[in-house]
């Protein structure tokens, strides 16, 4: 087992089920540490029931997490296929996003290697899961955050444009913006209209509403909060105008208890699925039951976001 790419909170969670179902089932559970840099480097240790005592609360990864691009290449998986074999490692789970399973993706396509994805990622982009493991967490940290923002806005009649994580998914702003009330969200999965944005917070102004609070996804196409504050204080000179940006405290702390059980389900549920010989899937969880889909869908298909909830914002925050 690996984690990969950005960590998330219940990443160790997931470790720690997955360990524990495969001693369960009297399986030999190996740890990779550093994600594929460990497998192309031979960075494995054979993991015990104690080795993930104490883990269940905390956020990061025991197995640590890194990008690695040796495993890019053909030589790099090579490497890596031969250090699995050389140990009799027979299954691989990866925990990550749809970085690292595009890399699992290539070890069982050019080797025929056994590979299960879990969703762990605070993006919640990937198909096949209503949600990733690390994402309530980051989404509850968001909101605690923008929560206290506004405490202060309130107090100087600000506006203040809040960025957030999600280099190509608005989720975490789409989520974090309707729960604490954001008057604009701004995501790259629909346009932005800065023109639209300068009128509403206008027409807001007019009404003397002057505390507002803009939610920008990092990745949006227009660009972040730096970008977005760049105009507004050129058309909106007048309004006092702050920004933040969240940034990496929103891939840290103490998972929830959605995380947790999120993490804990998907982790015992990987195991029984290599044993009963379905893998190349990603196991995620749909309207709360177990579900498995194919990692080149769970990579390549994008969950739509939903119309109703942009409508909604806009009705909300008037
Ligand atoms: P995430 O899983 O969070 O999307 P990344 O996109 O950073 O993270 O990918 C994590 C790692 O997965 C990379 O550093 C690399 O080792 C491996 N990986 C990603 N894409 C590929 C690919 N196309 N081929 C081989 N390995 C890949
Ligand atoms: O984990 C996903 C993510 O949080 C993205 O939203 C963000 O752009 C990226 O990771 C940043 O990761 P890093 O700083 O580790 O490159």
């Amino acid at each position: 087992m690996l984690t990969s790419g950005g960590d998330a909170p219940g990443m160790n969670a997931a470790i720690r089920s997955v360990v524990r179902t495969g001693l369960y089932y009297g399986l030999e559970v190996y740890g990779i540490v550093r994600g594929y840099h460990g497998m192309v480097n031979d960075d494995i240790f054979q993991m015990e029931s104690k080795s993930v005592a104490n883990i269940i609360q905390r956020g990061g990864t025991i197995l640590k997490s890194a990008r690695c691009m040796e495993f890019f290449t053909p030589e790099g998986r090579q490497k890596a296929y031969d250090n699995l074999l050389k140990r009799g490692i027979e299954g691989l789970i990866v925990i990550g996003g749809d970085g690292s399973f595009t890399g699992a993706l290539k070890l069982s396509t050019e080797f025929g290697f056994p590979v299960i994805g879990l969703p762990g990622t605070i993006d919640k982009d990937l198909y096949g899961s209503d949600f990733t493991i690390g994402f309530d967490t980051a989404v509850n940290t968001a909101i605690d955050a923008i929560d206290k923002i506004r405490d202060t806005a309130d107090a100087h009649d600000r506006l203040f444009i809040v960025e957030v994580m999600g280099r190509h998914a608005g989720y975490l702003a789409l989520h974090s913006g309707i729960a604490t009330g954001a008057e604009n969200i701004l995501i790259p999965e629909s346009e932005t209209h800065i023109d639209d944005v300068i009128a509403s917070l206008s027409e807001k102004e007019k009404r003397k509403k002057l505390v507002n609070l803009i939610v920008v996804a990092e990745g949006d196409e227009f660009g972040g909060a730096m970008e977005v504050a760049k105009v507004v204080r050129e058309r909106l000179p007048q309004m006092d105008t702050r920004v933040s940006i969240l940034g990496h405290i929103q891939r840290g702390g103490a998972p929830t208890c959605i995380d947790r059980i999120l993490a804990s389900r998907v982790g015992f549920h990987a195991v029984e699925s290599l044993i009963q010989g379905r893998f190349n899937v990603m196991v995620g969880i749909i309207n709360d039951k177990i579900a498995y889909t194919p990692l080149e869908i769970a990579i390549r298909e994008k969950d739509k976001i939903n119309e109703d909830w942009l409508r909604m914002v806009k009705i909300l925050s008037s």
